[in-house]
């Protein structure tokens, strides 16, 4: 396993139950509603995972684009996805082929941490241009280089504990410290930006940021931060 995508296109243990992963995406299609400000609005989800409640986050808005680079799990969304007309799934290297200014709300969730600060200059420019002027990027799970690995381990008991997983998150917990995850955060790491870091890179992006008051989903050490073109 090299990177990242290849992880996430294995059959990772990144969900330690049925029930995790369900609640997981039925949370963040819950925050991702929140920020959609018309049913008219085209979203974009930018390397959305199995996106398991796309269609809810489609039935509140006119167009959802779910792009993914893994080519694994963007061929479970186009079959899950194919009887639901709102939804188009596209690969990352399609975006850049999409119509300048057409896009009213891009997501990015939990995916800057995978990606080299390189790779994530070169989405800020495929989402800034697929953005109307009045569009907004919310870039959610940034990870805080003050809080260490403890932060996601609370938070993801906290989260069992509050949705009858915690034997399983337990059980996960165990099974992730021995897998290629862990390997993998040893080898190729996760970055982390400090709040004036990810503010600085967004306004060299072209954006106008602020810092959301909560993240998106279950871990509230993490941050999202709310991105507009600035003119
Ligand atoms: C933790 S999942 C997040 C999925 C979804 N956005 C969510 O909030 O549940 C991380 C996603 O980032 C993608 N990813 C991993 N490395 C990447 C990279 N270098 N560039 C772009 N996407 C990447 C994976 O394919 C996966 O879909």
């Amino acid at each position: 396993m090299e990177d990242w995508i290849d992880y996430y296109d294995s059959t990772h243990t990144i969900y330690v139950s049925k029930r995790h992963r369900d609640v997981h995406f039925e949370l963040i299609a819950r925050d991702i509603i929140g920020y959609i400000s018309s049913p008219d609005a085209v979203v974009l989800d930018y390397a959305c995972g199995e996106a398991l409640s796309a269609p809810r986050v489609a039935d509140a808005c006119s167009k959802l684009i779910l792009a993914e680079p893994a080519p694994g799990v963007r061929g479970r969304l186009i079959a899950r996805f194919a009887p639901n007309t709102k939804i188009r799934v596209r690969s990352l290297d399609e975006l850049r082929g999409m119509d300048e200014a057409s896009v009213d709300l891009a997501v990015m969730n939990s995916v800057a941490q995978y990606m080299t600060p390189d790779e994530l200059d070169t989405a800020f420019a495929v989402i800034r241009r697929a953005l109307k002027p009045t569009g907004r990027l919310v870039l959610g799970d940034i990870l805080d280089p003050k809080v260490g690995m403890g932060g996601d381990v609370l938070a993801l008991l906290r989260f069992g504990a509050s949705h009858g997983f915690l034997k399983d998150a337990l059980i996960g917990l165990v099974r992730t410290a021995l897998s290629d995850y862990r390997q993998l955060r040893a080898k190729v790491g996760l970055q982390r930006y400090s709040e004036a870091e990810m503010l600085a890179k967004l306004d060299a992006a072209g954006f106008s940021a602020v810092r959301a008051p909560q993240n998106i989903g279950h871990n509230a050490s993490r941050m999202t931060f709310v991105a507009r073109h600035a003119f």
